[in-house]
């Protein structure tokens, strides 16, 4: 018999890892793990204000368990359940998808609770099979499948592939009106509340989730929406961040109207991977967020178990293609692929990378079909031959960016076309230093070429520099992050700016041939530069097209006293 006491633990960050378990309906609990100094997944998506892996517990006369919870909260989650439940009479654990942040002690709660029966979609249960490498019961659900728990608790499960593993489902208790849909609507935000009280505090980390992890889905997102719509939901238990109660449909309908705009974006590619192949989720995710940096909607598509007619409308739709290689033994992406070479036109651009998954089909001979087509290779094949490193994710977020610029070249044409002369000059008497900002995490460097670059406070000293949106670069300068920015010299920049103004493939080093040496922040300083500062960049504001950086400034040396900066004179306003 499980003896359900809910206990509340609002927690202070000071533990840094702390868990808070809520009674958030009848007979169910939130236990949410507190990580409030994450400041990353993935490359590609910064976090300012850590995160949550929320999981739930509901009791009827029988019990269920919908996810668990980080590795890293091993000891404090287990601690936590323990306390609250006899793990030897669990009937239930619902997986929502099969990502480590929160099926990461699954293997754990299957060694405590050897009796329970995992229920999760077909592609779920086969994952696990090889994440936990045990036997356990299991039980497949498909979209409308009903469990009854008992006392009321009545579950039923929606279907939400790709939202965001393709082995997504919700699990919705008509009792409590919970929705439980782990990845979709949540986001990266810890603080001790549970609930979405103040929407203001966490509407623009609400945003970025979206923009990071469901837009590439947005066709996803507007089915998912759809199944939902007919269910009377109170509350939906997100497993990221807090739970939405307070301002339900306003998110749903930021959902569903977020991803209309992006299914009908002007410009459009196509992403075909095979998702639970190799590393291939984590590079399309790279390389997408490369693309949607300049404004062009991505759809990823899963080349495994894809229909014909959909591969075919996607790649009539597209401006530009991007495949990652699957497996030789699947049929099913095999087929897709003939449809995506039936249908692609010399209009479009492509690009090809490899998913390092050992037996992927070999990208060359795939390559020069493209290009008897007349397809516009937009980056070089991206060849794996080991698992992903943040080196390999940045080449891939530089491909990204590569294929949206090469699509963007005519807006940004008619852009600098559209201003009228004399605003244009006027504009342009607004000059500018000339500097060179070098950025390192971990064993990713950068270089970008600042002329929009300020001094903007001085208790603390501060610095502002406005990154344009399309710029790889900005990928490493998120809150937290630390770049130097370097001083050119008025006598003495023509080389250094010729080298950085250079198009560089995905990848390159930005530094080969210069002269740097080490900051202690780690960031390259330029030898032949004036001066340079050690930032850290304390705040970020969105600016249309550009991110304006707010950094605070460590130290700083300069070369020559008398040294004077490199002025940049423009003569129009409307580009750089
Ligand atoms: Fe939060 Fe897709 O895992």
């Amino acid at each position: 018999m499980v003896v359900l006491t809910a206990r509340s633990e609002n927690t202070k960050p000071q533990g840094r890892l702390t868990m808070q378990t809520v009674e958030i309906g009848s007979e169910t609990l939130c236990i949410r793990s507190l990580d409030w100094d994450r400041d990353r997944f993935d490359i590609e998506f910064g976090l300012q204000n850590g995160t949550t892996y929320n999981s739930f517990f509901v009791q009827g006369d029988k019990t269920a368990l919908i996810d668990t919870s980080h590795r890293k909260f091993q000891e404090l989650y287990l601690d936590a359940l323990t306390g609250l439940i006899d793990l030897s009479t669990l009937d239930y654990l619902i997986i929502s998808h099969t990502e480590p942040d929160h099926s990461g002690l699954v293997k754990e709660v299957l060694q405590l609770a050897p009796q329970v029966t995992v229920v999760g979609a077909k592609v779920a249960i086969q994952f696990l099979q090889n994440m936990v490498h045990q036997p356990f019961q299991s039980l497949i659900v498909k979209n409308g499948d009903r469990l009854n728990l008992g006392n009321g608790h009545e579950l039923e499960f929606v279907s939400a592939p790709n939202l965001h593993w393709p082995d997504t489902i919700f699990t919705y208790d008509a009792k409590t009106r919970i929705l439980f849909t782990c990845d979709a609507f949540g986001m990266h935000y810890c603080n001790d509340y549970t609930f979405d009280e103040d929407s203001e505090l966490i509407e623009a980390d609400f945003k970025y989730y979206y923009d990071c992890l469901m837009a590439p889905n947005a066709r996803s997102v507007l089915s998912a929406i759809k199944r939902i719509d007919k269910l009377d939901v109170g509350i939906i238990a997100t497993g990221h961040g807090p739970l939405l109660q307070h301002h339900l449909s306003e998110w749903v309908n930021r959902y569903q109207q977020w991803s209309q705009e992006q299914t009908k974006a002007d410009t459009l590619v196509a992403l075909f991977y095979s998702e639970d192949y190799g590393y291939s989720d984590q590079l399309a995710r790279a390389i997408a967020h490369g693309i949607q940096r300049n404004g062009v909607a991505v759809e990823l598509v899963d080349l495994s178990d894809a229909e014909p007619h959909e591969v075919r409308e996607l790649v009539n739709q597209a401006a530009g293609l991007v495949i990652g290689m699957p497996s030789q033994a699947n049929q099913n992406a095999h087929a897709a692929l003939s449809t995506i070479l039936a249908a692609a036109h010399n209009k479009q651009a492509i690009g090809l990378f490899e998913t390092g998954g050992g037996e992927d089909e070999p990208i060359y001979p795939l390559r020069n079909k493209f290009q008897e087509i007349g397809l516009t290779e937009a980056f070089p094949p991206i060849l794996i031959k080991e698992p992903p490193t943040q080196v390999i994710e940045q080449i891939c977020d530089e491909a990204g960016t590569d294929i949206g610029q090469w699509l963007t070249r005519d807006r940004t044409i008619k852009q600098i076309k559209a201003l009228d002369n004399d605003l244009e000059r006027a504009l342009g008497r607004l000059s500018s230093g000339l500097y060179i900002m070098t950025a390192r995490k971990g064993d990713v460097k950068s270089a970008m070429l600042a002329s929009w670059v300020m001094q903007a406070s001085m208790n603390p000293l501060g610095v502002a520099v406005a990154v344009a949106k399309d710029r790889a670069i900005e990928s490493l300068l998120h809150v937290g992050d630390r770049f130097v920015l370097n001083v050119l010299e008025e006598d003495n920049y023509q080389s250094l700016m010729k080298h950085f103004l250079k198009r560089f493939s995905p990848g390159a080093d930005r530094f080969a041939g210069i002269k740097t040496y080490s900051a202690s922040n780690g960031c390259p300083i330029l030898a032949d530069a004036l001066a340079y500062m050690e930032c850290e960049v304390t705040m970020r504001m969105e600016c249309s097209d550009h991110w304006i950086i707010y950094s605070s400034v460590q130290t700083g040396r300069v070369a020559k006293i008398d040294g004077l900066t490199a002025v940049h004179h423009r003569k129009v306003g409307n580009h750089y």
